[in-house]
């Protein structure tokens, strides 16, 4: 009887790996999803942006091979050409990929075009998504972007290309909507203003910048549609930031000094807010219950710690 030896054969590693396309939140660990933190636990490979806590990435296990694809704040360079071949290559080489990218994959993150390109080359992908920052950043600055009384009607845009030729926004159908949100605006705060007063949005229209939600040194300027540009430049709001336009803006003065943030002290006692206002050096301290006795002035930043 002839024995047929079975000598053992390297197997290659041919199985296509998989990509998942994952929102990252705000920034705060604490705001990922259950199923974002999973997948960065496992991962072999995260392919992260720019606005990416390292208390985030801390979760990637220790073997995990950490790729940095951010752009430079403020600007729309595209590396995306190399992103898309990046993720398609450690796909073909079996690998488990998680590409992180701040808020939601699928809102201005450019996450439409790196599932099509996946598509396109076969890699199968799965999408995560994530707290996006045109609802996290009103909501950390004590704003509701729909209020039953105030508020039935949101809208969310970028103000990226509101200087050029290239806008393709219907700023007359934007300036009847109640709630505005504009994503990547801050640097054409002048002109987004100038397009919804021209489309007959009042100037008084009240508006708040809020910049580095949910990271240290988060920070708000409020103003009015009229003020907003100036005001923006003389407290050097640089992006990222996020513009919120509408009656909604002022319910903020009656939220602000006693919404909490994480991270924040639960005990009333020694809760502080730092308040930045015409009356009241930056350095001062206040408890809650003084806080609540500010006078808040018509335009202020503020800087939450
Ligand atoms: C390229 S878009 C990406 C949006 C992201 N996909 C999301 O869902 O939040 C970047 C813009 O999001 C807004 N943004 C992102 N992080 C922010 C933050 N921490 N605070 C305020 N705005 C933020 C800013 O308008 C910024 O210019």
């Amino acid at each position: 009887m002839t024995e047929i030896c079975s000598a053992e054969i390297p197997i290659p590693r041919t199985k296509t790996g998989k990509v998942y396309l994952v929102g990252a939140g705000p920034g705060h660990p604490d705001l990922l999803t259950i199923r974002a933190a999973e997948l960065l636990k496992t991962a072999e490979v995260i392919v992260y942006d720019r606005l990416i806590q390292d208390e985030v990435l801390a979760l990637a296990k220790p073997s995990a091979e950490k790729i940095f694809m951010g752009k430079p704040l403020g600007k729309h360079c595209s590396r995306q050409e190399e992103i898309h071949d990046l993720l398609v290559r450690k796909a073909r080489e079996g690998r488990t990929v998680v590409r992180l990218k701040g808020g939601d994959p699928f809102l201005f993150g450019r996450g439409g075009e790196e599932a099509e390109y996946l598509a396109e080359h076969g890699i199968p992908f799965e999408v995560v998504p994530g707290v996006s920052s045109c609802l996290s950043a009103p909501l950390s600055a004590g704003i509701a972007v729909t209020h039953r009384d105030r508020a039935s009607s949101l809208a969310i845009v970028t103000g990226h290309n509101a200087d050029g030729n290239d806008d393709r926004l219907d700023w007359c159908a934007l300036s009847k909507v109640d709630t505005l949100v504009v994503l990547m605006g801050v640097h054409n705060a002048a002109h987004i203003a100038q397009h919804l007063m021209a489309a007959g949005r009042s100037p008084d229209t009240p508006v708040a910048a809020v910049q580095m939600a949910f990271w240290p040194g988060e920070s708000v300027v409020s103003a009015t549609l009229g003020t907003i540009a100036d005001e923006v430049r003389r407290a050097h709001v640089e992006a990222p930031a996020t513009l919120v336009i509408g009656e909604v803006v002022r319910l903020r003065e009656k939220l602000k000094h006693h919404q909490q943030h994480i991270g924040e002290p639960t005990d009333q006692d020694s809760l502080v807010h730092i308040v930045s206002a015409p009356d009241l050096p930056a350095s001062d301290a206040l408890t809650l219950e003084e806080a609540s006795c500010v006078v808040p002035a018509p335009c202020e930043k503020e800087v939450l710690q």
